[in-house]
């Protein structure tokens, strides 16, 4: 052997008993311990990588593969991995493995929001089913099929709880109610993250926007918000408290404002609540450019400001703006960041790496397309959850379901034949090629019983009428019109902003059109937001909201029109009778004068208040029981409530607990929910609902600092129309 040789032997026999050795490569140490070994042997440049996401991958063409991975610097901390290829994401991962000093994976994050390629309905709609349990089902495949196709980690849940709906982010959350948002927001993480953060499907989950975002003025994206300390704590925080218990991995701070000091740079939120007060020790990744936008939000003078504020104020991970890349290291020099700081940033990051385990399993397994995407038992989950999260809203005279004595069924508008608006905003990589359309659905439900006259009647919107008399003749040879009509699906989500709830006037126009042929109307609506239908109401003889229900939305609203599904949603967001309503939801506090105020040209209160849904059974409501008139403080009061199923079908009955505290230091909104439960009850049959009042849970309030107190005094129960008083004592 020549002496080359021998040198090469013991540089490799030295090098690898060195990797051995290596404290953080040792998959059986403690997490926490990994993690400092590795931070004490990164350079402060290697750690300043880590806090920095690149957005890279968006050329899904695998013979591209070599340039991109080229030109990705594989020391960074994490991509948006905008492919879906797994074969693409074990490449960069590789470098990041083998041709980097340390060997740090990277965490390869996406938005998957409600769906990777089965497309569940919008998270808005996802609430309207009542059924965190599916929630958490839909969650779990949506993380399969992300993982499956190189993902680590979603952006997702949103739980800005959402209350003006010409804020087309409305759409991605669960609605108007801090408590649903808190109890579905557990859910998705929990389908996310699954039992163990290592198992073979679970992804990171990541709650946002961080926080208040959803008061954007006027609605519109991106704009001031301006958020009371007494609101924040009663409505925002909630939900993100309950994820943060539930053990959320990460959380996004938001683009907008907190009253002066952004949600990128507000130290409060992000560390004496977020850290120091829950104790989360996840990290905080910025939205997208975020950091940046400290300047045009007037805080902080050039990007080297923006990276000192939103570190020091509490977010450890830059979206894609390279600002923490390009100026943190200075700011050391300058010993305006302590180096402990950065430390602190890397250690959250580098937690999480650990947690998810890509140390020890960083690639993922590279299946074809076929054995990862829409698997038929994960797309019979997606249609049970489009039908349970679609709202009868209206059927007068029983119009629905259509009965086998109809043969002939009118089926108009923009919606019938669309596979694209369907999907919602943040479809993931749904294609609609997968997509069920109505039209689809309802060819399948009413093969052989019913025929249908299918016209399009006019665009989404424009002016064009010239489709309206080809309606107007599918309706005169049908026994009802089943009239699909809707938004775009970028009319709302991100930037999808509208000065109204209203359909286009071409829509409306339509209707008006169809009502003249004197046949029963059945709307069917598809949006992102609740619609304003001051004018549309009067003209239906029955409302469907389908929202945008995903992949499998074409049979689910088939199947609820014939009968076959009873339809079980209930409204997570009121539906104001006109846009000038807003803000309009269940929850607000009694006005001063509550006989006065009333709006001079419409009535005061909406057309459908949060938790409205019809169903085609009756359920009859017995008398609320409480297990005492009278509790103190340490002590749990049982409400229950016999509900019968009294109609002819079997059906899925939710029913909402909702508590009013009518005297208090703090003014108290009317009533709140706090509890709500689903069944199915069988024809014929009842069941006892149970709600355990646990008075620090369920009847106390908080500050505009979160402080939390029960007071004693009087306080009621409120479960559909019955009001029923118990007092608390000290
Ligand atoms: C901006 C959006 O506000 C956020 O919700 C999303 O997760 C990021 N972009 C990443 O795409």
């Amino acid at each position: 052997m020549n002496k080359f040789l021998l040198f090469l032997f013991a540089f490799v026999l030295t090098y690898s008993s060195f990797a051995q050795t290596l404290l953080y490569k040792d998959k059986n140490a403690a997490t926490e311990k990994r993690v400092e070994d590795l931070l004490k042997r990164m350079t402060l440049e290697e750690k300043i990588f880590q806090m920095n996401q690149w957005a890279y991958g968006q050329n899904t063409n695998e013979n591209n593969f070599e340039d991109k991975v080229r030109d990705l610097k594989p020391e960074i901390g994490s991509l948006i991995y905008r492919s879906q290829s797994p074969v693409f994401r074990n490449q960069i991962q590789k470098k990041a493995m083998e041709e980097t000093r340390l060997g740090i994976p990277i965490l390869m994050g996406f938005d998957v929001i409600h769906g990777f390629r089965t497309v569940f309905p919008i998270p808005l709609a996802q609430a309207c089913s009542w059924n965190p349990d599916l929630v958490k089902q839909a969650c779990h495949i949506a993380a399969k099929e992300a993982k499956l196709s190189g993902v680590d980690w979603t952006f997702s849940p949103m739980i800005d709880v959402a209350r003006d709906a010409r804020w087309g982010r409305v759409s991605e959350g669960y609605g108007e109610d801090s408590y649903t948002n808190a109890v579905f927001c557990v859910a998705a993480v929990n389908g996310y993250q699954g039992e163990k953060l290592t198992d073979k499907y679970s992804i990171a989950a990541c709650l946002k926007h961080y926080i208040g975002y959803s008061l954007s003025e006027g609605g519109r994206d991106y704009q001031y918000s301006d958020v009371s300390g007494q609101t924040l704590w009663e409505t925002f925080m909630p939900p993100y408290e309950a994820g943060v218990k539930a053990g959320v991995a990460t959380l996004m701070s938001g683009f907008n404002d907190l009253s002066g000091v952004p949600a990128s740079a507000n130290h409060y939120t992000l560390t004496e609540v977020l850290k120091e007060r829950w104790g989360h020790d996840g990290f905080v990744v910025s939205d997208w450019g975020s950091v940046q936008q400290l300047i045009q939000q007037g805080v902080a003078k050039d990007k080297k400001e923006c990276a000192l504020k939103s570190l020091m104020a509490g977010v450890e991970m830059d979206m894609v703006d390279n600002v923490y890349l390009e100026n943190l290291k200075q700011l050391v020099d300058e010993g305006k960041v302590p180096v402990a700081t950065i430390d602190e940033a890397v250690r959250r990051i580098l937690r999480v790496k650990f947690r998810l385990g890509l140390f020890d399993n960083p690639y993922v397994e590279e299946l074809p397309e076929s054995k990862r995407y829409l698997q038929p038992e994960d797309r019979k989950v997606a249609a049970e959850i489009a039908a349970e999260s679609m709202v009868l809203l209206k059927n007068t005279n029983n119009t629905l379901p259509i009965t086998s004595a109809i043969k002939n069924i009118a089926l108009i508008g923009p919606m019938v034949m669309d596979s694209v608006h369907i999907m919602g905003f943040w479809e993931g990589y749904g294609n609609s090629k997968d997509a069920e359309s109505i039209f689809e659905g309802f060819s399948k439900e009413f093969n052989g019983k019913a025929t249908l006259n299918y016209a399009k009647g006019c665009d989404f919107d424009g002016k064009n009428e010239d489709g309206f008399a080809e309606a107007v003749q599918a309706a005169a040879k049908s026994d009802v019109i089943v009239l699909c009509l809707g938004e775009k699906r970028n009319w709302s989500g991100e930037n999808g902003v509208r000065s109204t709830l209203a359909l286009p006037a071409i829509q409306e126009k339509l209707v008006a059109e169809l009502k003249k042929t004197g046949k029963p109307i059945v709307l069917v609506l598809s949006s992102g937001r609740p619609l304003e239908l001051i004018r549309l109401e009067p003209m239906a003889d029955a409302i469907l909201e389908i929202w945008q229900p995903g992949t499998d939305g074409g049979s689910a609203t088939a199947g609820i029109i014939s009968g076959r599904i009873n339809p079980s949603g209930k409204l997570s967001i009121t539906f104001p009778l006109a846009t000038g309503q807003i803000p309009i939801y269940y929850n607000m506090r009694q006005s001063s004068r509550p006989w006065l105020g009333k709006y001079q040209d419409i009535p005061s209160l909406p057309l459908y208040w949060f938790g409205h849904g019809l169903s085609y059974t009756t359920y009859n409501y017995g008398e609320v029981k409480l297990s005492a008139t009278q509790i103190k403080k340490n002590q749990t009061l049982v409400a229950e409530v016999e509900v019968s199923n009294n109609g002819n079908v079997d059906g899925k009955e939710t029913v909402l607990w909702f508590i009013s505290d009518p005297v208090a230091t703090i003014s108290r909104p009317m009533k709140e929910l706090k509890y709500f439960e689903k069944k199915m009850l069988k024809a014929g049959e009842k069941s006892i609902y149970r709600f355990e009042i646990v008075p620090e849970r369920d009847l106390s309030f908080t500050d505009s600092n979160g402080k939390r107190y029960v007071e004693s005094g009087d306080y009621f129960v409120i479960v559909n129309n019955q009001k029923v008083k118990f007092e608390l004592v000290d």
